[in-house]
């Protein structure tokens, strides 16, 4: 078999080998100063997202079946308590339970009258599933950085 340099690249991601200078690169001490600034930005961004995913949740139809900032309607459950039914409750899987939706079959209680589509209706973007993800998690987590 011919060797290419991508094949050995791929082939060496898929058995975990990490190339030396990945290594290397993370072993690189950061002066605090930098550490500081990426944090901030690091902060600022997660701020973007959660207020993102507010204002497609407030404005869309998220809102029509969890009520004002989640806070339960007649369609959907609260989603500002901690009580998880789909998922663990992670970021990933909220994003997770907002991407497929939840079938009639999954319901954690059968007197919901409508199923949550895959998207929650909201027809997302990509990068707008990890916003959603980010304010759902937000509502019962708050909003500092998760891990502080
Ligand atoms: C048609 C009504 C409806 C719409 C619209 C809807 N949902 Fe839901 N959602 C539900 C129902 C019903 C459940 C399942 C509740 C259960 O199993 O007890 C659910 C479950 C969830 C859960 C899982 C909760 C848990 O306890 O695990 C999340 C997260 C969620 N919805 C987020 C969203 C987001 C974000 C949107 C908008 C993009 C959205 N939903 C739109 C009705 C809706």
């Amino acid at each position: 078999m011919r060797r290419t340099l991508l094949g050995v690249v791929v082939m060496g991601a898929a058995l975990g080998i990490a190339r030396p200078d990945a290594a290397a690169a993370q072993a690189v001490e950061l002066p605090p100063e930098v550490r500081e600034w990426l944090a901030r930005d690091q902060a600022q961004r997660w701020a973007a997202m959660i207020a993102e995913g507010d204002s497609i949740f407030n404005s869309q139809s998220c809102r029509r079946c969890h009520g004002d900032n989640g806070s339960g309607g007649r369609n959907g459950p609260d989603l500002t308590d901690s009580t998880w039914v789909q998922s663990d409750g992670s970021l990933e899987g909220i994003r997770r339970t907002i991407f497929w939706g939840v079938r009639r079959e999954a319901f954690s209680d059968p007197a919901w009258r409508f199923e949550m589509n895959p998207g929650g209706g909201a027809d997302p973007t990509w990068a707008q599933y990890s916003s959603l993800a980010a304010y759902v998690w937000s509502l019962s987590n708050g909003t500092h950085l998760p891990g502080r």
